[in-house]
């Protein structure tokens, strides 16, 4: 369905800066459209449910164990409400939408690092999402031990060990190996940038290759 709104995702690993990347975007996007609304969601979570999801999901400390086929069905549960509950109904208004992961962490990191079978998980992912797609998907690429330093050096401020952040090198190497199949594959949707410049040049080349995909960012 096409709507009058702007979906956009980012993608990555932890640390990549999809967060900072997202604040940096919001201001840009406020700047140069003042009226236009813009929303800035992130999964799992953007709800009420979601948000629940997203502490069984993150965090180890509360002791609860997840297999990975039950993983992919909690991202998928957050993700279909988003959808529905958020994500569509400001596309329908006009909005912009930047969302913080996506359906692609999903084919990224229990398609190929849990390596479930990826017809199911395909099947799944447009179950939830009802078959919407972003309109562009950047992926901010990094290499994995850089990642893993910025997302060390977060966690000393924070008393709650995230799940995620636990894996392997390996599983992020996987990671970062499917994000960007997916970004060769898929290449009008995505933008890959790389993440290892200093924050306000990432921001400055995204908006860039942005201005060249989409008309009305300018
Ligand atoms: N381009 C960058 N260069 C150096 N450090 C960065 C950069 N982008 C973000 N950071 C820092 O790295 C950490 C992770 O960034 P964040 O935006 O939270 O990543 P993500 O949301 O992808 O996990 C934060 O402490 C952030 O300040
Ligand atoms: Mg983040």
């Amino acid at each position: 369905m096409v709507t009058p709104g702007l979906f956009i995702t980012f993608e990555g690993s932890e640390g990549c800066g999809k967060s900072t990347q997202i604040t940096y975007l919001r201001k840009y996007f406020e700047q140069i459209h003042p009226l236009r609304e813009v929303i800035a969601v992130r999964e799992p979570g953007g709800t009420a449910l979601g948000e629940k999801i997203r502490q069984l999901l993150q965090y180890e400390n509360s002791h609860v164990s997840i297999v990975a086929q039950a993983e992919l069905l909690l991202f998928a549960a957050s993700r279909a409400q988003l959808v529905r509950e958020v994500i569509r109904p400001a596309l329908q208004r006009g909005a912009v939408v930047l969302c913080d992961r996506f359906l692609d962490s999903t084919t990224a990191y229990q398609g190929a690092a849990r390596a479930l079978n990826h017809d199911i998980v395909e099947v799944i992912n447009t179950f939830a999402t009802g078959g919407l797609l972003p309109d562009l998907t950047i992926l901010l690429d990094l290499e994995v031990t850089l990642g893993r330093a910025r997302v060390h050096q977060r966690s000393k401020k924070s008393a709650m060990i995230d799940r995620m952040e636990q894996e392997s090198e390996a599983f992020y190497e996987s990671v970062r190996k499917e994000y960007l199949n997916l970004a060769s594959l898929q290449r009008e949707r995505w933008i890959v940038m790389d993440a290892s410049l200093p924050p306000e040049q990432v921001a400055q080349n995204i908006i860039m290759k942005l201005q060249e995909k989409i008309a009305c960012v300018k």
